[in-house]
């Protein structure tokens, strides 16, 4: 019988570089889309999968996160008196239960790879899900719940996939496809960061997967891969080779974006605040009005009036 995925990696330990100065003394993971730090949208994007197990790979300068899965019981005081309770249950929904969240610390940022490896010990015997935090997904269902429900038929390794431009595959780890079946797609290798044109596909791995324990042991061998990190791809490519017919693309129905850098963040930003009843008719205008385009008639009358 396959074994439930009920745990999920959150490696967070990387430097955040790319959001210098603000990542010097705030995690990235920290950083806010709209009123959420991206950390609450990979939560609660496990939590709807079935996830009842969080594992935090983090480091120094990362104790803020800690604090923010933590009850407030001031501020919740506070809120109860002045009867916000509205307020009160959006701050509860951050609260995580004792025992169901860890913490381990990768203490040198060797790689991704690494990251994940350094949750071995609280993995076990068990497949596992990993969630890059930097990747949301705006999707009708969450994507890790598609990847939940394609796993419990595929069983393996699952990565999710989408199709990117050929100058761009250098980013990514690329998908090398034995057999394309439409939403899911079978791998006879996997290559990170190809050099321009070389890659033997145009499916790149974005940051969500289901993963087998045995990519725990091949990243036991810490083989140092592109860039000196110690890569998840090259523990993938190691479970491809070995054991064939056991790993997977998937490509998840929504829109992935790319909150590690500058532009994909802002773009979230606009996106998620323009899908919320809340905010969409007073910055709809704005947004209309900054880059010269129309503006719906109804929004247009409601801003009028
Ligand atoms: P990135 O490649 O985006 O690196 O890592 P980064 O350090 O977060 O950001 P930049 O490039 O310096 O701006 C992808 C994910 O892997 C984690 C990161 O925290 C991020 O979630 N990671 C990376 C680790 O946990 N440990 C590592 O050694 C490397």
């Amino acid at each position: 019988m396959k074994k439930r995925v009920t745990k999920a990696v959150f490696p967070i330990a990387g430097l955040g570089t790319r959001f210098l100065p603000a990542t010097k003394s705030i995690p990235k993971e920290i950083l806010t889309l709209v009123d959420r730090p991206l950390i609450q949208y990979a939560v609660d994007e496990a939590r709807a999968a079935g996830i009842k197990e969080f594992i935090f790979v983090t480091s120094r300068g990362k104790s803020a996160l800690e604090d923010y899965f933590d009850t407030a019981p001031i501020l919740e005081a506070s809120l109860r008196k002045k009867k916000k309770t509205d307020l009160l249950a959006t701050l509860k929904e951050t609260n995580m239960e004792s025992g169901r969240i860890a913490y381990v610390r990768q203490n040198e940022a060797l790689g991704l790879g690494h990251a994940v490896w350094c949750a071995r010990r609280l993995i076990g015997d068990e497949p596992f899900a990993v969630i890059l935090p930097d990747d949301v997904i705006a999707a009708e269902k969450p994507c890790l719940q598609q990847m939940v429900e394609a796993h419990e038929v595929t069983g393996g390794n699952i990565l999710a996939t989408m199709e990117v431009a050929p100058d761009k595959a250098s980013s990514y780890g690329v998908l090398d496809v034995a057999d394309d079946m439409g939403s899911v797609v079978s791998v006879k290798g996997m290559v990170e960061k190809p050099a321009p044109g070389t890659q033997p596909s145009n499916l790149a791995v974005i940051g969500r997967y289901i993963l087998t324990p045995a990519i725990m042991r091949h990243l036991n061998k810490k083989s140092v891969g592109v860039g000196g990190e110690i890569q998840l791809t090259d523990a993938i490519a190691t479970e491809i080779a070995a054991n064939e017919g056991s790993v997977f693309g998937f490509r998840f129905a929504g829109h992935r974006f790319d909150c590690g850098s500058k532009a994909g963040f802002l773009q979230a930003t606009v996106a998620l605040a323009l899908a919320r009843e809340d905010l969409r008719d007073e910055f709809l205008p704005y947004v209309a009005a900054q880059v010269g385009g129309e503006m719906p008639a109804a929004t247009r009358a409601r801003a009028a009036s």
